[in-house]
C-alpha cells in the first residue's frame, strides 16, 4: 500500500510513456490536449490502490486505470459538447479549441484506445474487465441521454435523478474499483463490495459536482461556474429547491428554468439567491454526506487490514472536501 498521491504519480509516469500523437494530428492533438490538462485522476488512482488493496501489484493495474482514465476522458469531451460548455480544467474544451467534427471524432476514436489497453491481460482478465466495461459504458450513454432529456422537463423525481447521477456518473467509480480487484484475483463477495463502495462514493462526487458547479470559486474550479443553470440542468440543487421553495419561490424558478437569455450573469445569481434560501444549498451538503457515509458502511463488511479501510475513508473524506 501507497499513499494516493505515490499512486497518482505512477499514472502520470505512465501516462507520459504512451505514445498518443501520430497522423492524422488532427485526430491525436485533441486527446493528447484532453490528457495533458490533467484533472483530478480519481477513477485511475482507485483502480491501483484497490489492487493493491486486495494484494495484487499496482503495476498489474496500469492498463486498465488508464483504460478508465481514456475512457473518462471522452466522455468529457463529448458532454462538453452536449452541455455546450466552453471552459474544461480551467482551458478551452475540445470542440471550442478544434471544432465539433474533431471532439466528435476524437471522442470515439478514445474509446476505442480504451478498449485496448484491456488487450494487454490474458484471456480470463481479459473476459472479465472487458466485460464490465462494455456494461459500464452502455449505463454512461444511458445516464447522458437521461441528463439531457431532464433539461426540457419541469419535474424529475429525486429517484429519476439518482439513477440518472447512478449511470452517468457513479458506475464509472465503482467500475474503476472493481476493476482493480479482479485483477487481483480476490473474492467475488469483495468484488461486489467495493463495488458497492465505488457507487455511493459516485453518487456523493456527482451531488458535490452539482454543488460546486453553483457555488465553487470561478478562480480555481476550472469549468463554466453556473454552467449547469444555464443548461437547466435537473441537478440535486434544484430538485430540492423545488421541493422545499414557497409557491412564489416555485414560480421564480420555473420562470428562470424557462428563459435562455443572452445575458446569463443574472439568471445564475437569481437560480443561486433561490438555492441558498430555499434550504437547497446545505441540502445538497448533506446528501454529500450521507452518501459518503453509506460508501464507508460497505466497508464494514469487508474483510481487508483496518489500514486499508482507513485509506478508503481518507480518499472519500478527501473527495468531500474538495473545491474542484
Ligand atoms: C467530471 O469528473 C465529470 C463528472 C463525472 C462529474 P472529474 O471531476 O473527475 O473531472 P477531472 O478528471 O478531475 O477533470
Ligand atoms: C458528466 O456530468 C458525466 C459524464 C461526463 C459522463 P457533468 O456534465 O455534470 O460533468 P461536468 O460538470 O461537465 O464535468
Ligand atoms: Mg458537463
Ligand atoms: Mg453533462
Ligand atoms: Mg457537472
Amino acid at each position: 500500500m501507497q499513499s494516493i498521491k505515490q499512486y497518482q504519480e505512477y499514472i502520470s509516469e505512465y501516462l507520459a510513456e504512451q505514445q498518443i500523437v501520430r497522423e492524422p494530428k488532427n485526430l491525436y492533438e485533441p486527446i493528447s490536449y484532453i490528457l495533458s490538462l490533467g484533472g483530478k485522476r480519481i477513477r485511475p488512482t482507485l483502480t491501483l490502490m484497490t489492487a493493491e488493496i486486495f494484494g495484487a501489484n499496482y503495476k498489474e493495474a496500469l492498463p486498465a486505470a488508464l483504460a478508465i482514465e481514456v475512457f473518462h476522458n471522452f466522455s468529457l469531451i463529448h458532454d462538453d459538447i452536449m452541455d455546450d460548455a466552453p471552459l474544461r480544467r480551467g482551458n478551452e474544451t475540445v470542440h471550442e479549441k478544434w471544432d465539433l467534427n474533431t471532439g466528435i471524432l476524437s471522442g470515439d476514436a478514445m474509446l476505442i484506445l480504451a478498449y485496448q489497453y484491456f488487450e494487454q491481460y490474458e484471456p480470463i482478465v481479459f473476459r472479465d474487465l472487458a466485460k464490465l466495461f462494455s456494461k459500464t459504458a452502455i449505463q454512461v450513454c444511458e445516464g447522458q441521454q437521461w441528463d439531457v432529456d431532464f433539461e426540457n422537463r419541469d419535474t424529475v423525481t429525486i429517484t429519476e435523478y439518482l439513477k440518472m447521477i447512478e449511470y452517468k456518473t457513479a458506475v464509472l467509480v465503482a467500475a474503476a474499483m472493481k476493476m482493480g480487484a479482479i485483477i487481483a484475483s480476490t473474492s467475488t463477495e469483495n468484488c461486489d463490495l467495493i463495488y458497492d463502495f465505488g457507487l455511493n462514493l459516485g453518487l456523493a462526487f456527482q451531488l458535490q459536482d452539482d454543488y460546486l458547479d453553483a457555488f465553487g470559486d470561478p478562480a480555481t474550479f476550472g469549468k463554466q461556474v453556473g454552467g449547469d443553470i444555464i443548461e437547466n440542468k435537473k441537478t440535486y440543487l434544484y430538485l430540492k429547491a423545488q421541493e422545499f421553495s414557497t409557491a412564489e419561490q416555485k414560480e421564480e424558478l420555473m420562470h428562470l428554468f424557462s428563459i435562455q437569455p443572452d445575458d446569463t450573469a443574472d439568471k445564475v445569481a437569481s437560480v443561486k439567491m433561490v438555492f441558498d434560501k430555499t434550504g437547497a444549498a446545505k441540502a445538497t451538503q448533506e446528501g454529500i454526506t450521507v452518501f459518503t457515509m453509506k460508501a464507508f458502511e460497505t466497508l464494514e463488511k469487508m474483510h481487508i487490514a483496518e489500514d486499508k479501510k482507513a485509506m478508503l475513508r481518507l480518499f472519500g473524506q478527501n473527495l468531500m472536501s474538495r473545491n474542484v
